[in-house]
């Protein structure tokens, strides 16, 4: 038995992603040139019919403007202008923080931020001799009961303690540390002091529904590469009104290529969906595209059903939390964990190496992520776990506690 319980990363591919990929290097053997610009901007109805049957899975690409579109419908909006995709879901914050510190002076942060998209804003705050403040969140989150609400309530005070006018702050972290973002901003934009919200809903898209919280801000970042299961990495940034939907497509499409925010597929998709192609640019691994397409057109009745999927995923949780009941592992029992990620501690094991935890996981069939500090992070699969994987699951966890000891 194997039961995948990740998602950090470059999470599992769906099946309609899978075949996407083995289609495309079939075609790339067979007949690169299908793969022709005509292709990639209007979609299959450019091949015959007969290339069409060879190729099921890629005759449902219809095209760049189709997949902005049926991208802004799965983050709730009609408006496919707002949506831009990038190789790098870290261009995207680039450019979102670029756009926060041209109009705002001090930008609240948390801890609970993913370091990496941290370090951007730092550098942005930098370049444009802005500041930051850190919330500290995570051992409120992790050690005591703090709810979304108490969360709320210590942001609101930093935020106007520090006479913020900017905020960058996760929807779900890493840990699985759920934020009331929507809520939040409703307050923030109350005081009028609030010009701009980045939100990071990385652990968030195809996990819990997002289309109050991109309402709610300014940019609003993800991947298809996690819990929407794409597999490879593709950024999403949906833009809140018209201004900055005008100024994130200025400064990705105007930026040079030695610029930081340069995003070759991103140019390239927006040339696409946009038919000004220039024709001597970059050659771009469009891959990521395709899979993209793919994947949302199978998951497009999963995503309106998110909400009954994040339920299931809640009951593996506690069942999960159950079975670790007096074992060596202790669940964290948090509010503010109110999603479809489990994190778990060994109880006494200063020693335990986490590489070794993941190792010796992995090799009893379940995949999962080991954090330094030893806490493991279980992303809960959408389907009801069974009595017989529940059973495996709590055998590998006794059987890795004991090879660990
Ligand atoms: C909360 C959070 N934000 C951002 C990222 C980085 O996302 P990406 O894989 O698109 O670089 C991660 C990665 O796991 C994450 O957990």
């Amino acid at each position: 038995m194997r039961i995948y319980m990740d998602t950090a990363r470059q999470g599992q591919a769906c099946p309609a992603a899978m075949q996407v990929e083995c289609e495309f290097a079939r075609l790339a053997f067979e007949d690169p040139y299908l793969c022709s610009l005509p292709f990639l901007q209007h979609g299959a109805r450019v091949w015959t019919e007969q290339r069409q049957r060879e190729f099921p899975e890629l005759s449902c690409w219809n095209g760049s403007h189709r997949l902005h579109e049926q991208m802004a419908l799965a983050l709730g909006t009609r408006d496919a202008d707002r949506v831009f995709v990038a190789s790098q879901s870290a261009r995207l914050v680039r450019t979102a923080c670029r756009l926060m510190f041209r109009q705002c002076r001090s930008v609240l942060t948390t801890d609970l931020n993913w370091p990496a998209w941290q370090q951007i804003a730092n550098e942005e705050a930098q370049k444009h001799h802005g500041r930051i403040h850190i919330a500290e969140l995570k051992d409120l989150a992790i050690r005591g009961n703090a709810s979304p609400q108490d969360f709320n309530e210590l942001l609101q005070s930093q935020f106007l303690q520090h006479d913020c006018d900017g905020l960058f702050i996760p929807s779900v972290s890493s840990l699985g540390i759920r934020l009331a973002v929507a809520p939040l901003l409703r307050q923030l934009r109350n005081f009028r002091s609030l010009r701009f919200a980045v939100v990071d809903g990385a652990q968030a898209l195809g996990h819990i529904p997002v289309s109050d919280v991109i309402e709610s801000c300014d940019v609003f970042i993800a991947g298809c590469h996690k819990w929407l299961q794409a597999h490879l990495p593709l950024g999403i940034a949906l833009t809140g009104n018209g201004l900055t939907t005008e100024q994130f497509a200025s400064l990705a499409m105007n930026s040079d290529t030695s610029s930081d925010c340069h995003d070759p597929l991103l140019r390239f998709s927006q040339e696409l969906r946009t038919e000004r192609l220039q024709k001597y640019s970059e050659t771009v691994n469009v891959l990521p595209l395709l899979t993209a397409n793919s994947t949302l057109r199978a998951a497009s009745k999963a995503l309106n059903t998110i909400t009954d999927s994040l339920t299931v995923r809640q009951t593996n949780r506690q069942n999960v939390a159950d079975l670790l009941h007096d074992s060596p592992w202790c669940p964290v029992a948090s509010t503010s964990m109110d999603c479809g990620i489990l994190v778990v501690e060994p109880r006494q094991a200063d020693r335990w190496n986490p590489e070794a935890i993941t190792a010796a996981m992995h090799q009893r069939g379940i995949s999962l992520s080991v954090y330094p500090d030893r806490k493991l992070r279980l992303s809960m699969p959408s389907q009801i776990l069974t009595e017989s994987e529940l059973q495996f699951l709590r055998d590998s966890f006794t059987a890795v506690s004991q090879q660990m000891m």
